[in-house]
């Protein structure tokens, strides 16, 4: 059993800052770099390789992207793709995020993103804290969030599957394999993969082979990119699409 209730914020070599959990030594972020690793993982390879190849494929960008992050946390890879939602016109951003122990209040004051993002968009931060659980609520123009606080374990029943659908991109952002295997279970993959679109990625920092085996028993076709700065790897899943596959055959 994780214990979720002693943490401490620490910074990261980036100088940027996250939270830790004292007893597991485990951090919400890479100590290497919290905003440079939420950059190159979830923005860089997920968002915006998921848009790069949609456009390949279709020509155009899609009009609207669904995307699911599982652990909001600090909220840091909510808020950097909502930024990033400022640079496409006409696409409009989907963020669902399930988190089971919010951060705090005083959490919030003592991370040092403002440094990072600047004023404006600390604000769009702190709007992504205040917004009410289980409201779609608008945070920038083009992104609308819907925060659902649940535990992940919800993924193996019907009740968040009855609730999410047409998922393109997954952050996959829970704490490590070492202190929460359970939650990197074939089960778990198996709901997210009902909840994707053929050719929607999943993306998270982990490139353990229990971790890879695991997608790829849920359906996944699995791939190993070069990970941040500190990190030898990161995995990339794709839900294969069934169209473009029976199209081949
Ligand atoms: C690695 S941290 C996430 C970091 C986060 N994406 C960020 O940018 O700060 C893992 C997150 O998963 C959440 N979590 C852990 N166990 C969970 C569970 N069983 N259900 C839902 N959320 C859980 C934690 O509270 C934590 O916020």
């Amino acid at each position: 059993m994780v214990n979720i209730l002693k943490r401490e914020i620490v910074i990261t070599a980036d100088g940027s800052s996250t939270i830790r959990l004292c007893e597991e030594d485990e951090c919400y972020h890479s100590v290497n770099g919290a905003l440079a690793e939420s950059l190159h993982i979830f923005i860089n390879n997920g968002l915006k390789r998921f848009l790069a190849e949609r456009e390949l494929i279709n020509g155009s960008k899609p009009e609207c992207i669904n995307i699911l992050e599982v652990g909001l946390g600090t909220g840091l890879n909510c808020v950097l793709t909502a930024i990033e939602s400022l640079k496409y016109n006409n696409l409009h951003f989907n963020y669902i995020t399930l988190e089971k122990y919010p951060v705090t209040a005083d959490e919030l004051k003592s991370l040092n993103y403002e440094n990072f993002l600047g004023r404006d968009y600390n604000l769009a931060l702190e709007k992504i804290h205040s917004t009410p659980w289980g409201i779609e609520e608008d945070i920038l123009p083009n992104f609308t969030l819907t925060k659902i606080m649940c535990d992940i374990k919800e993924l193996e029943g019907d009740s968040l599957k009855e609730r999410i659908s047409n998922i393109d991109v997954v952050f996959f952002d829970a704490f490590s394999p070492n202190i929460q295997p359970e939650l990197w279970s074939r089960e778990i993959f198996e709901g997210l993969f009902s909840m994707m679109s053929g050719g929607a990625i999943l993306i998270t920092y982990s490139s353990r082979g229990s971790v890879k085996s695991s997608l790829r028993e849920a359906g996944f076709t699995v791939k190993r990119l070069k990970g941040p700065s500190g990190k030898r790897h990161i995995t990339l899943a794709t839900r294969p699409d069934t169209f473009l596959a029976s199209f081949y055959l």
